[in-house]
């Protein structure tokens, strides 16, 4: 079986991929490493230099932009009848997960099985957690099995970081607390790309809860790191205290924030994170923050829409703009699993034989 993604599709792809169905959305800068591990149908010369996935903040822009590249590849594959690699045979996968999650850990769990990993879900509901482990042995435990990968999603910010240092194994980040989603903004970014071609010069702008955010964290460092003009649009209780540090255009009504925007990316109301009254009411929120048509007529006339999901439809995003032809909604979850796929098989590559 083939040992890569590269080596999967073969340099067949190459003609298809580099032909008029080339995905319009390269990035100049990455389409000359792209073209020649296709066409040379060799492994990339690029390294991705992290043992562990905790966050876009310790990646530089060449290693997003490879791991974007790999991820072009898993899309390919992943629409191929045979999808199946072994890239990660003989490995094991433990999805840890001490929050709910539906989507996230299932695309977790296809990327995984996709390039032929033995995966495990372990969720909170049925750990020892409720039985008071603390979080140290729960990873010194799963740890002693002798996993390759643990993907964590936990409901404390630095829980994965902490948990990274405690195992032998690679540590990928699937979301803690209101710090940061990696693989989210990873996928957005792929998105984008394939979408509008480029991610460099773009207006995106983040609006919603971006305070209770690690969506909106990790896509804020991203975008401007691959040079986006980023924005974030909400009330001023929904934004984090030091905004202004961040880097990003601040805006606190819909019309401004989205006044010639390329991408509008909505986001989820976290109502379990609130502890207090953030916002006035449901309805009050929906009117003046909730995506419709009229006030995406703000943004420029191709500009598309954006959300992690799961959506509070009729709050942040009215259902005719979600399933629009404008909406990317369901893209972002196809994505999601090839972006996945990416981070497994470039973590992999620096695990020990
Ligand atoms: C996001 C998350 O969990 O942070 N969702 C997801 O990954 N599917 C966004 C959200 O919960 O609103």
């Amino acid at each position: 079986m083939a040992r890569s993604l590269s080596d999967a599709i073969g340099p067949s792809r190459a003609d298809t991929l580099l032909g008029t169905a080339a995905p319009a959305a390269l990035h100049p800068l990455t389409l000359r490493p792209y073209r020649m591990r296709l066409m040379a149908d060799t492994r990339s010369p690029i390294v991705f230099p992290h043992r562990h996935l905790l966050g876009i903040e310790a990646l530089s822009a060449p290693d997003i932009l490879h791991l974007l590249d790999m991820a072009e590849e898993a899309v390919a594959l992943s629409r191929q009848v045979e999808k199946k690699r072994s890239i990660l045979r003989g490995r094991t996968q433990i999805n840890l997960f001490f929050e709910n999650s539906t989507r996230t850990q299932a695309s977790f769990e296809i990327a995984g099985k996709r390039l032929g990993a033995d995966v495990m879900n372990m969720s909170v509901a049925n750990s020892s957690v409720k039985k008071g482990e603390t979080l140290i042995d729960t990873a010194v435990t799963l740890n002693a099995m002798r996993p390759d990968i643990i993907i964590v999603r936990h409901q404390e910010s630095g829980a994965v970081d902490l948990l990274s240092r405690k195992v032998d194994c690679s540590v990928v980040n699937a979301g803690d607390g209101s710090h940061e989603h990696p693989t989210q903004a990873l996928l957005d970014a792929l998105t984008i790309r394939r979408n509008k071609g480029r991610i460099e010069g773009l207006t995106v702008a983040i609006c919603g809860d971006v305070a209770h955010s690690r969506v909106a964290r990790s896509n804020m460092l991203l975008l401007a790191r691959l040079g986006a003009r980023v924005r974030v649009v909400a009330p001023s209780t929904l934004l984090p205290a030091g905004v202004d540090r961040l880097g990003v255009e601040v805006h606190r009504n819909m019309r401004d924030g989205l006044r010639d925007a390329d991408i509008v990316m909505m986001l989820r109301l976290q109502l379990e994170r609130m502890s207090g009254a953030f916002v006035p009411s449901l309805r009050e929120y929906a009117r003046f923050y909730g995506l419709d048509e009229e006030k995406l007529a703000y943004a420029k006339p191709d500009a598309l829409v954006m959300h992690p999901g799961p959506m509070n439809r009729g709050v942040e995003i009215d259902t005719a703009v979600a399933d629009g032809p404008r909406s990317l909604i369901t893209e972002q979850v196809e994505m999601g699993v090839a972006v996945r796929m990416a981070v497994l098989e470039a973590l992999a590559q620096n695990l020990p034989n």
